[in-house]
Protein backbone atom coordinates (compact mmCIF):
# COMPACT_ATOMS: atom_id res chain seq x y z
CA UNK A 1 0.00 0.00 0.00
CA UNK A 2 1.57 3.37 -0.58
CA UNK A 3 1.34 5.81 1.96
CA UNK A 4 -0.67 8.01 3.33
CA UNK A 5 -0.69 11.53 1.24
CA UNK A 6 -0.80 15.26 2.35
CA UNK A 7 -3.46 17.49 2.48
CA UNK A 8 -1.98 21.48 2.04
CA UNK A 9 -4.38 24.59 1.94
CA UNK A 10 -3.66 28.14 1.20
CA UNK A 11 -5.27 30.70 2.55
CA UNK A 12 -5.47 34.69 2.45
CA UNK A 13 -7.33 37.38 0.84
CA UNK A 14 -8.23 38.37 -2.62
CA UNK A 15 -5.30 38.72 -4.58
CA UNK A 16 -2.83 37.65 -1.88
CA UNK A 17 -1.44 35.26 -4.18
CA UNK A 18 -2.83 31.69 -3.68
CA UNK A 19 -3.38 30.58 -7.30
CA UNK A 20 0.03 31.54 -8.93
CA UNK A 21 2.04 30.26 -5.31
CA UNK A 22 -0.16 26.82 -5.77
CA UNK A 23 1.02 26.69 -9.31
CA UNK A 24 4.58 26.72 -8.15
CA UNK A 25 4.36 24.88 -5.31
CA UNK A 26 2.55 22.20 -7.58
CA UNK A 27 5.58 22.28 -9.71
CA UNK A 28 7.96 21.73 -6.73
CA UNK A 29 6.04 19.04 -5.65
CA UNK A 30 5.96 17.30 -8.90
CA UNK A 31 9.52 18.10 -9.22
CA UNK A 32 10.08 15.81 -6.57
CA UNK A 33 8.68 13.08 -7.84
CA UNK A 34 5.21 12.94 -6.08
CA UNK A 35 1.66 12.91 -7.43
CA UNK A 36 -0.37 16.55 -6.85
CA UNK A 37 -3.83 17.11 -7.19
CA UNK A 38 -5.04 20.79 -6.83
CA UNK A 39 -8.18 21.86 -6.19
CA UNK A 40 -10.04 24.92 -4.88
CA UNK A 41 -13.30 26.11 -1.94
CA UNK A 42 -15.64 26.18 -2.63
CA UNK A 43 -16.05 23.49 -5.39
CA UNK A 44 -13.06 20.57 -6.63
CA UNK A 45 -15.39 18.10 -7.16
CA UNK A 46 -19.04 18.06 -9.84
CA UNK A 47 -21.00 18.20 -6.62
CA UNK A 48 -19.38 21.01 -4.90
CA UNK A 49 -18.56 22.69 -8.45
CA UNK A 50 -22.87 23.18 -8.56
CA UNK A 51 -23.27 24.69 -5.01
CA UNK A 52 -20.04 26.84 -5.61
CA UNK A 53 -22.23 28.34 -8.71
CA UNK A 54 -24.68 29.18 -5.88
CA UNK A 55 -22.32 31.03 -3.88
CA UNK A 56 -20.19 33.16 -6.29
CA UNK A 57 -23.12 34.21 -8.43
CA UNK A 58 -25.41 36.54 -7.35
CA UNK A 59 -25.57 39.53 -5.21
CA UNK A 60 -23.55 39.96 -1.96
CA UNK A 61 -26.61 39.48 0.27
CA UNK A 62 -28.00 36.58 -1.96
CA UNK A 63 -27.55 34.41 1.45
CA UNK A 64 -27.70 34.99 5.07
CA UNK A 65 -24.45 34.27 7.36
CA UNK A 66 -25.66 30.52 8.65
CA UNK A 67 -26.74 30.17 5.08
CA UNK A 68 -23.97 30.95 3.55
CA UNK A 69 -22.22 28.94 5.81
CA UNK A 70 -23.95 25.41 5.29
CA UNK A 71 -23.81 25.61 1.54
CA UNK A 72 -19.79 26.18 2.35
CA UNK A 73 -19.64 23.35 4.64
CA UNK A 74 -22.01 20.96 1.94
CA UNK A 75 -19.60 22.00 -0.90
CA UNK A 76 -16.85 20.98 1.66
CA UNK A 77 -17.83 17.65 2.49
CA UNK A 78 -18.51 16.96 -0.80
CA UNK A 79 -15.00 18.05 -1.96
CA UNK A 80 -13.43 15.99 0.37
CA UNK A 81 -15.56 12.80 0.09
CA UNK A 82 -14.96 12.90 -3.72
CA UNK A 83 -11.77 14.07 -4.31
CA UNK A 84 -9.29 15.05 -1.60
CA UNK A 85 -9.95 11.72 0.93
CA UNK A 86 -9.22 9.63 -2.13
CA UNK A 87 -6.49 11.02 -3.41
CA UNK A 88 -4.45 10.93 0.00
CA UNK A 89 -5.85 7.42 0.35
CA UNK A 90 -3.78 6.66 -2.76
CA UNK A 91 -0.33 8.57 -1.55
CA UNK A 92 -0.88 11.68 -3.90
CA UNK A 93 0.02 15.72 -2.26
CA UNK A 94 -3.48 17.59 -2.06
CA UNK A 95 -3.22 21.48 -2.68
CA UNK A 96 -6.49 23.17 -2.14
CA UNK A 97 -7.32 26.88 -2.84
CA UNK A 98 -9.08 27.74 0.34
CA UNK A 99 -10.31 25.30 2.84
CA UNK A 100 -12.28 25.79 6.06
CA UNK A 101 -10.35 29.08 7.47
CA UNK A 102 -11.62 31.19 4.67
CA UNK A 103 -15.00 30.36 6.14
CA UNK A 104 -13.29 30.87 9.55
CA UNK A 105 -12.16 34.34 8.02
CA UNK A 106 -14.77 35.37 5.73
CA UNK A 107 -18.29 34.64 7.64
CA UNK A 108 -16.82 34.43 11.01
CA UNK A 109 -14.70 37.15 11.12
CA UNK A 110 -16.10 39.06 8.60
CA UNK A 111 -19.36 38.82 8.64
CA UNK A 112 -19.47 38.24 12.48
CA UNK A 113 -21.06 34.81 12.26
CA UNK A 114 -19.98 32.90 15.86
CA UNK A 115 -17.26 30.80 15.65
CA UNK A 116 -18.32 28.14 17.93
CA UNK A 117 -21.06 27.74 15.26
CA UNK A 118 -18.73 27.32 12.74
CA UNK A 119 -16.41 24.92 14.72
CA UNK A 120 -20.10 22.68 14.77
CA UNK A 121 -20.52 22.80 11.27
CA UNK A 122 -16.98 21.57 10.92
CA UNK A 123 -17.49 18.95 13.00
CA UNK A 124 -20.69 17.33 10.97
CA UNK A 125 -19.35 18.01 7.92
CA UNK A 126 -15.68 17.43 8.22
CA UNK A 127 -15.10 15.31 11.47
CA UNK A 128 -11.73 14.81 13.09
CA UNK A 129 -9.48 15.52 9.49
CA UNK A 130 -7.64 18.67 9.20
CA UNK A 131 -4.95 19.72 6.81
CA UNK A 132 -1.42 18.75 7.12
CA UNK A 133 0.00 22.25 6.55
CA UNK A 134 -2.00 25.33 5.76
CA UNK A 135 -0.47 28.15 4.17
CA UNK A 136 -1.53 31.78 4.98
CA UNK A 137 -0.86 34.35 2.72
CA UNK A 138 -1.09 37.70 4.30
CA UNK A 139 -0.60 41.01 3.14
CA UNK A 140 -2.12 44.67 3.55
CA UNK A 141 -5.35 44.82 2.26
CA UNK A 142 -5.06 47.35 -0.25
CA UNK A 143 -2.33 45.49 -2.16
CA UNK A 144 -4.36 42.43 -2.30
CA UNK A 145 -7.60 44.38 -3.86
CA UNK A 146 -5.40 45.92 -6.20
CA UNK A 147 -3.80 43.16 -7.55
CA UNK A 148 -7.24 41.14 -7.68
CA UNK A 149 -8.57 44.17 -9.55
CA UNK A 150 -5.73 44.05 -11.84
CA UNK A 151 -6.11 40.46 -12.79
CA UNK A 152 -9.27 39.95 -14.83
CA UNK A 153 -12.38 37.87 -14.76
CA UNK A 154 -12.57 37.54 -11.06
CA UNK A 155 -15.97 35.97 -10.32
CA UNK A 156 -15.92 37.10 -6.12
CA UNK A 157 -19.19 38.43 -4.57
CA UNK A 158 -16.60 39.42 -2.07
CA UNK A 159 -14.55 41.86 -3.44
CA UNK A 160 -17.09 44.76 -3.11
CA UNK A 161 -17.81 44.57 0.34
CA UNK A 162 -15.76 47.47 1.37
CA UNK A 163 -12.16 47.91 3.09
CA UNK A 164 -13.48 47.55 6.93
CA UNK A 165 -14.84 43.96 5.87
CA UNK A 166 -11.63 43.10 4.55
CA UNK A 167 -9.20 44.18 7.48
CA UNK A 168 -11.13 42.04 9.62
CA UNK A 169 -10.77 38.91 7.29
CA UNK A 170 -7.03 39.93 7.35
CA UNK A 171 -6.91 39.76 11.01
CA UNK A 172 -8.61 36.87 11.27
CA UNK A 173 -6.40 34.82 9.60
CA UNK A 174 -3.58 36.25 11.59
CA UNK A 175 -5.33 35.19 14.66
CA UNK A 176 -6.26 31.32 13.15
CA UNK A 177 -2.93 31.38 12.33
CA UNK A 178 -1.83 32.73 16.26
CA UNK A 179 -4.00 30.05 17.46
CA UNK A 180 -2.81 26.91 15.39
CA UNK A 181 0.24 27.57 14.76
CA UNK A 182 1.49 23.86 14.52
CA UNK A 183 -0.72 23.43 11.51
CA UNK A 184 -0.78 27.30 10.41
CA UNK A 185 1.97 29.37 8.93
CA UNK A 186 1.54 32.87 8.26
CA UNK A 187 3.57 33.91 4.90
CA UNK A 188 4.51 37.46 4.34
CA UNK A 189 3.01 37.63 0.69
CA UNK A 190 4.20 41.46 0.20
CA UNK A 191 7.52 40.39 -1.77
CA UNK A 192 8.17 39.36 -4.82
CA UNK A 193 6.30 35.87 -6.57
CA UNK A 194 9.46 34.03 -6.35
CA UNK A 195 10.40 35.25 -2.95
CA UNK A 196 6.46 34.03 -1.42
CA UNK A 197 7.33 30.85 -3.11
CA UNK A 198 10.78 30.51 -1.34
CA UNK A 199 9.59 31.12 1.54
CA UNK A 200 6.55 28.37 1.20
CA UNK A 201 9.13 26.27 0.03
CA UNK A 202 11.15 26.91 3.46
CA UNK A 203 8.45 26.00 5.35
CA UNK A 204 7.31 22.99 3.33
CA UNK A 205 10.69 21.32 3.71
CA UNK A 206 10.25 22.10 7.73
CA UNK A 207 7.31 20.70 7.93
CA UNK A 208 6.20 18.12 5.98
CA UNK A 209 9.44 15.58 5.76
CA UNK A 210 10.55 16.62 2.14
CA UNK A 211 13.77 16.00 0.54
N1 LIG B 1 4.06 38.32 -5.13
C1 LIG B 1 3.37 39.00 -6.06
N2 LIG B 1 3.71 40.26 -6.39
C2 LIG B 1 3.03 40.95 -7.32
N3 LIG B 1 1.95 40.47 -7.98
C3 LIG B 1 1.55 39.23 -7.69
C4 LIG B 1 2.24 38.43 -6.72
N4 LIG B 1 1.60 37.24 -6.64
C5 LIG B 1 0.58 37.28 -7.51
N5 LIG B 1 0.55 38.47 -8.16
C6 LIG B 1 -0.43 38.92 -9.15
O1 LIG B 1 -1.57 39.37 -8.43
C7 LIG B 1 -2.76 38.91 -9.03
C8 LIG B 1 -3.49 38.02 -8.01
O2 LIG B 1 -2.73 36.85 -7.78
P1 LIG B 1 -3.46 35.45 -7.59
O3 LIG B 1 -4.53 35.30 -8.60
O4 LIG B 1 -2.40 34.41 -7.52
O5 LIG B 1 -4.09 35.69 -6.14
P2 LIG B 1 -5.26 34.89 -5.42
O6 LIG B 1 -4.92 34.92 -3.98
O7 LIG B 1 -5.44 33.58 -6.07
O8 LIG B 1 -6.49 35.82 -5.69
P3 LIG B 1 -8.08 35.45 -5.62
O9 LIG B 1 -8.42 35.31 -4.17
O10 LIG B 1 -8.72 36.64 -6.20
O11 LIG B 1 -8.25 34.18 -6.40
C9 LIG B 1 -2.35 38.18 -10.29
O12 LIG B 1 -2.44 39.08 -11.37
C10 LIG B 1 -0.91 37.78 -10.03
O13 LIG B 1 -0.16 37.69 -11.22
MG1 LIG C 1 -7.06 32.67 -6.94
Amino acid sequence: MSPRGRFITLEGGEGAGKSTQIGLLQAFLRGQGREVVTSREPGGSPGAEMIRKLLVEGPADAWDGPTEALLMFAARRDHLVRTVWPAIERGAWVISDRFADSTRAYQGHGHGLPLDRIELLYTVAVGNFAPDLTLILDLPVDIGLARAAARRGAETRFEGLGPGFHERVRSGFRAIAAAEPKRCALIDASGDVDTVHRAIVRVARERLELA
